[in-house]
């Protein structure tokens, strides 16, 4: 499946003391579509989320009822002459909603299932998870997944030991009965093909500050602010294969951050001599394969 880290990359990742507010976490991305509809319909219909109601060429999703959660934002940005990239594509491999509990997970995948939704990848229990793959129209990949409680989550010294393992679908379907309710999800953690896992590994804990969460995976990095499994994964399993420019699919993720965040990123950002946008309320980089990071500041995160 790809190399696996060598051990004086890890080292030098840890030896970065530098690190995000255990409170950060990940809360929103963009998505270049050339079908705001077709995307649109997808992730109201198949997988439940709520659309704004002014529909222009930015359409913002969300999840739950009301003003929605806070802590998952889709926006798709209409672009209806933008590539499709052949797959798999350097960027997102997938995003993956966290759903509260196992029976909104069999819940959200037996609405997948009844609904007739084609483009299914698989399935897999992954010690810390038990988790469901699919595609969008365009191809993006989504996961659905649920945790286990921390103290189940297979450990290897300071690190989480993640595997795969099948996972039965129709239990984990079953379990939930008959209902087709989830709770609503939140946005767990992305997961990205890069073209040099220390390049990336290098930006995403030196000047974003997370802490490398797993390094024993042949070919990927798995990362996290504070003691999450992981609110990040990289791997070079589509290393060579760019997409054209303006392609549909990730533009970039976001995160909601304590306020002094911001000013400790800039400053690592300063150090690694990393461009940094933005003002008082927000800022955002840009990663060594060209996915946008911002950070937002909340009072209480
Ligand atoms: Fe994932």
């Amino acid at each position: 499946m790809g190399r696996v880290v060598p051990g004086s990359h890890q080292r030098s990742l840890r030896a970065l003391s530098h690190a995000l507010s255990s409170a950060a976490r990940p809360d929103r991305l963009r998505l270049r579509t050339r079908s705001g509809d077709a995307l649109t319909e997808f992730y109201t219909g198949i997988l439940d989320l709520r659309s704004s109601d002014d529909r222009g060429p930015v359409i913002h999703l969300t999840a739950g009822s009301g003003s929605g959660s806070p802590n998952l934002s889709i926006r798709l940005e209409e672009s209806p002459d933008a590539p499709l990239p052949i797959s798999p594509s350097l960027g997102l491999y997938h995003f993956a909603l966290l759903y509260p509990d196992r029976r909104s997970l069999g819940a959200a995948v037996g609405r997948v299932l009844d609904e007739g939704w084609y483009r299914i990848d698989g399935a897999a229990d992954h010690g810390v998870s038990e988790a469901f793959y699919l595609r969008d129209p365009e191809g993006n990949g989504v996961e659905l997944y649920r945790d286990r409680p921390r103290e189940a989550w297979p450990r290897e010294g300071d690190e989480v030991a993640m595997f795969t393992r099948p996972l039965d679908v129709e239990e984990l379907v079953e379990a939930a009965g008959a209902r087709r309710d989830p709770e609503p999800p939140t946005l767990g953690h992305l997961h990205l093909h890069v073209e040099d896992l220390e390049t990336s590994g290098s930006f995403y804990t030196g000047v974003l500050g997370l802490g490398v969460r797993q390094s024993s995976y042949p070919g990927a990095l798995f990362l996290a602010a504070g003691a999450y499994h992981h609110h990040l994964g990289l791997n070079t399993w589509a290393r060579g294969r760019r997409a054209p420019p303006g392609s549909t699919g990730l533009i970039g993720w976001g995160w909601r951050v304590p306020a002094e965040d911001l000013a400790r990123v800039r400053e690592w950002a300063g150090e690694a001599g990393t461009a940094v946008r933005g003002g008082a309320g927000e800022i955002s980089l840009v990663d060594p394969d060209g996915i946008e990071v911002a950070l937002r500041a909340v009072g209480e995160a």
